[in-house]
């Protein structure tokens, strides 16, 4: 992967996230949400950073990145779209719905199309399951989505 350049306002607010922490390592999944507020993602660069502000290892703050998936490691597309994969969508065809999405973006789950303009994720249960299965791209919430209905969706944005 291609070194990246931090923008250097971004990486002192970081920085005071870590002292308003107290430099503790046990607020590592805390530091990192706000490091992901703050960058829209977590590069490696980010993550050394804030193992040096948490006193914790690089591969700590891997470790924790990488398994839960509400961290990301690639930069979202202009258009981020997450499926809901909880329970209640799974049942009713997430599934398709995600697969249709990759297909038509030539993406895989977590992948940004290489415009920068689309990126596919998956979610557990957005607390809409009355609405599954549930589509959001960036603040826009679809409900009841079928595979037929993604084609419609993303030419809202332009694909
Ligand atoms: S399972 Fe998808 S909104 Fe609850």
């Amino acid at each position: 992967m291609a070194d990246i350049t931090l923008d250097a306002d971004k990486v002192e607010e970081l920085k005071a996230v870590c002292v308003k922490f107290n430099h503790d390592g046990g607020e590592l999944i805390n530091v990192l949400h706000a490091a992901q507020i703050i960058f829209g993602y977590l590069p490696a660069e980010v993550q050394v950073i804030v193992a040096e502000g948490l006193n914790v290892s690089i591969a700590h703050v891997y470790g924790v990145v990488t398994f839960y998936s509400f961290f990301t490691m690639t930069p979202k597309g202009e258009h981020p779209i997450s499926i809901c994969m909880g329970t209640a969508c799974y049942v009713r065809g997430a599934e398709k719905v995600l697969d249709e999405f990759n297909k038509l973006l030539g993406t895989k789950t977590g992948e940004t199309t290489p415009d920068g303009k689309f990126s596919v994720s998956s979610l557990r249960c957005v607390g809409a399951c009355g609405l599954a299965p549930v589509v959001t791209v960036g603040e826009k919430v679809y409900g009841r989505v079928a595979a037929a209905d993604v084609k419609g969706i993303l030419a809202e944005y332009g694909a």
